[in-house]
């Protein structure tokens, strides 16, 4: 409505309305960004790793993301979805650095990252900070949805406990009872050893070594022949990408395979087994996915996932399914008002999500309450073997909100 159409009594002379205008200009210039209204594009800010030992993960992430997106016709939340992406190295270093450009100077509304536990925590600070929505499609540092919890910080993942602990069950009724741990020194191996160890010893099990190297070396080969010294009924270990090839097979080059039962955390061999070929046979592993699942939901997702990107997925590409469909249940309960975060949150708190890995929930400090796999490598797949742990509940620790 322009000032001639007001009723007289309202109406200003043009000088009086253009000074009116401009102080209500420098009003607006003057107040905090405020979010987009709904309608424009959602920007989402992909940060992963796209190099190093992690490059895949982050890629079948971003393919998982993009495919549930395009299933929803580019939209969610009738909005269309724009991204700005950024290579993490998975380097903690530059953690800070990069979510502040992705928050500041390209202005996202949503924050999807990452897979290395110790860039999450910066990116779990930053969003905090900045009330900035995150959605972590893989890192299970526990911190983030346990004393870094907060409302706006959702996983689509697990918690580096979540496998560590099945398998410590596992571990302990095959009738192992003294076992030495290998990991990378970093929040995600020593958490995921801390689960196996808390389940494992619970059972009467003991852990005798706790072996680690620097994130992201792979030369094995002195702790290798640590673990032949020790001589324990069975190892635990938590590696994941290029690291987790290299590992497998190194085990079985130094003859330890037949000697030493080798169980893992299932990053060991998700996503890995091509490159690993017959090394990794016979391997059992616990997570929240399997490639053999035969369900309607993971059959669909799976061809479509191989028609699109002519690859098959991982447990990776089904993190970022989720995470997009985690965002598309969020922006559908506030039609695309981003701004609108409590009832953003509440919409998740609810939601079922229809994962391919089967339906999920979210604890009260947002991690997936699901259930863990137990899984057995075979003809280059991680077949499932059972259920290890049903609908199995981060405890999130220290969580306050
Ligand atoms: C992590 O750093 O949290 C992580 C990395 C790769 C696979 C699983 C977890």
């Amino acid at each position: 409505m322009s000032t001639t159409q007001l009723p007289k009594a309202l109406r200003l002379p043009p000088l009086a309305a253009h000074l009116a205008a401009a102080a209500a200009l420098t009003l607006l210039a003057a107040l905090p960004a405020v979010a987009q209204p709904a309608g424009g594009k959602v920007k989402v800010g992909l940060m992963l790793p796209y190099t190093g030992t992690f490059a895949a993960l982050g890629t079948a992430i971003e393919n998982g993301f993009r495919l549930y997106v395009t299933e929803q016709g580019g939209k969610l939340g009738g909005r269309e979805i724009e991204f700005v992406k950024v290579d993490d190295e998975s380097d903690p270093a530059k953690a800070t650095d990069n979510v502040n450009k992705l928050i500041k100077r390209d202005n996202v509304d949503v924050l999807v990252g990452t897979v290395h536990s110790g860039v999450a925590m910066a990116m779990a600070k930053a969003a905090k900070d900045n009330g900035t929505l995150l959605i972590v499609p893989n890192a299970g540092a526990d911190a983030v949805t346990g004393a870094m919890c907060a409302p706006n910080i959702f996983r689509s993942s697990f918690s580096n406990w979540q496998p560590g602990y099945a398998m410590g069950e596992v571990v302990a009724k095959k009738g192992h009872k003294k076992v030495v741990t290998i990991t990378w020194k970093y929040a995600a191996g020593d958490e995921s050893v801390r689960g196996f160890k808390e389940a494992f010893e619970k059972s009467g099990g003991k852990v005798v070594k706790e072996l680690s190297l620097p994130f992201p070396n792979v030369e094995f080969q002195a702790l290798l022949t640590e673990i032949a010294a020790t001589k324990p009924d069975a190892a635990y270990t938590f590696f994941a990408g290029g690291g987790a090839v290299k590992f497998v097979k190194d085990y079985a080059a130094a003859g330890l395979k037949k000697s030493i039962p080798l169980y893992g955390a299932g990053f060991v061999t998700d996503g890995t087994l091509e490159a690993q070929g017959a090394d990794a046979d016979g391997l059992f592993t616990t997570l929240h996915y399997a490639d053999s699942l035969g369900t309607p939901r993971d059959n669909a997702f799976r061809l479509a996932y191989a028609k699109t990107f002519k690859l098959q997925p991982d447990v990776y590409a089904v993190q970022g399914y989720d995470a997009a469909q985690m965002l598309s249940v969020g922006l559908n309960a506030v039609k695309g008002d981003v701004a609108k975060k409590t009832e953003f949150a509440a919409a998740l708190r609810a939601a079922k999500i229809d994962s391919p890995r089967g339906p999920f929930t979210l604890s009260k400090s947002h991690n997936p309450v699901q259930d863990i796999y137990l899984r057995q490598v075979g003809a280059k797949e991680n077949k499932v073997i059972g259920v290890a742990s049903k609908a199995l509940t981060d405890p999130g620790h220290g969580c306050r909100m």
